[in-house]
């Protein structure tokens, strides 16, 4: 309330000192040079790659299994989006699909992939890496669902050339309503971003280029400055309720190997080296929608992130993909199912949509 009461005392609506406060703030907590407050992470996508010369001519790949703004940005840019299939155990952008592709027809054109941190795991980063390193292609991360976590100790906003958070509030790190960030280490990219968000203007009423109005409210600064110092707390719980979730399915002798899930269900993969920040707690079943109508049932909430991939939806029809060019996002979309996550959660909880999956599975 008192950053809030902050904001209207000084009148700073738009930008100004608690959304500067809470970008030096942002910067600092992820290890970046550069973090630029904007209005929702669908523009923080389309500010990232506009501030790295994504645009017409431009051809960028990433996932079909992720939220429809990780494609409909890059539509937004002006580019062109193509895409390659998930790794089966994380969800993530393949980098033998996207070497694979990279190696076809539709390769040579490719400038830029945007991999997905999806539920808040980061995407093969070592892969990726030596892909920028040998083609010299730029690495775009969304990293919507994934405030804190790390590639080998590396914080995600920070492993590509540039990033786009949300802070939807859904997100671990949430607002009161739309906002977004871009991230960078490069000087060049943030004060093209810096640039793009307010028009094109680096001096007022001067316009270099055609930007956007994409600028952070102070409300929602002063809000996520607050929910910063809280962070690292909330990513430590929600960590302990992920354990736990593993530990009460194991327990109750639920847990399949996977990848895919025969009678029971198969648990969230966590890579070694990495810091999954649990954005969501995703199993897969065989039988998710009956599932889902079960825990529904018994007022236990779920949710399927997603269950139409990307390239069958009807606003992408555009890409010219049909059904069966990406199965492991298809299955998956089939197979997925988010349960109920989020630090205060407690144990008797917890146990109880393990045993709701007991008595469905029995
Ligand atoms: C992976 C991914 N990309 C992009 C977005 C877009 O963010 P926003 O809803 O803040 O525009 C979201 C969140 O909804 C997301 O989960």
């Amino acid at each position: 309330m008192q950053a809030l009461g902050h904001v209207l005392q000084t009148q700073q609506f738009i930008l100004g000192e608690q959304v500067a406060a809470f970008e030096q703030a942002a910067a600092a907590q992820l290890g970046v040079n550069h973090a630029l407050g904007c209005s929702s992470g669908t523009d923080a996508l389309w500010l990232a790659m506009a501030a790295a010369g994504i645009g017409e001519g431009s051809t960028v790949l990433t996932t079909p299994f992720s939220f429809f703004a990780s494609v409909s940005a890059i539509l937004r840019a002006g580019a062109t989006a193509i895409l390659a299939d998930i790794d089966q155990s994380t969800f993530n952008l393949s980098p033998t699909a996207v070497e694979a592709v990279l190696d076809g027809p539709e390769g040579k054109a490719v400038t830029a992939i945007l991999p997905v941190h999806l539920y808040g795991q980061c995407a093969d980063w070592t892969a990726f890496s030596q892909i920028k390193q040998q083609r010299g292609i730029k690495l775009i991360e969304d990293a919507a669902q994934a405030w804190g976590a790390e590639w080998n100790g590396v914080k995600a906003g920070g492993l590509g050339d540039i990033a786009a958070f949300s802070f939807y509030p859904t997100k671990n790190l949430s607002a009161a309503g739309d906002a977004g960030m871009v991230t960078t280490n490069s000087d060049e990219l943030a004060e093209r971003a810096r640039m793009l968000r307010q028009h094109g203007m680096r001096r007022r009423y001067y316009h270099d280029e055609i930007g956007w109005n994409t600028r952070l409210d102070g409300f929602q600064g002063a809000v996520l400055n607050v929910k910063l110092r809280y962070i690292e707390g909330w990513t430590r719980a929600r960590h302990n309720v992920a354990r736990r979730y593993h530990a009460l399915f194991h327990a109750a002798g639920l847990a399949e190997a996977g990848p895919y899930p025969v009678h029971g269900i198969v648990l969230p993969h966590e890579v070694t080296g990495t810091r999954h920040v649990w954005h969501q707690y995703v199993i897969r079943s065989a039988r998710r929608d009956a599932l889902r109508e079960f825990l529904a049932a018994r007022k236990i909430g779920s949710e399927i992130y997603y269950p139409v991939p990307l390239h069958l939806q009807e606003a992408l029809k555009c890409l010219g993909y049909s059904e069966g060019a990406f199965p492991e996002s298809e299955r998956a979309a089939r197979e997925v199912l988010a349960l109920p996550i989020f630090p205060e959660i407690r144990e008797d909880e917890q146990q109880t949509v393990v045993n709701a999956i007991a008595e469905f599975l029995s």
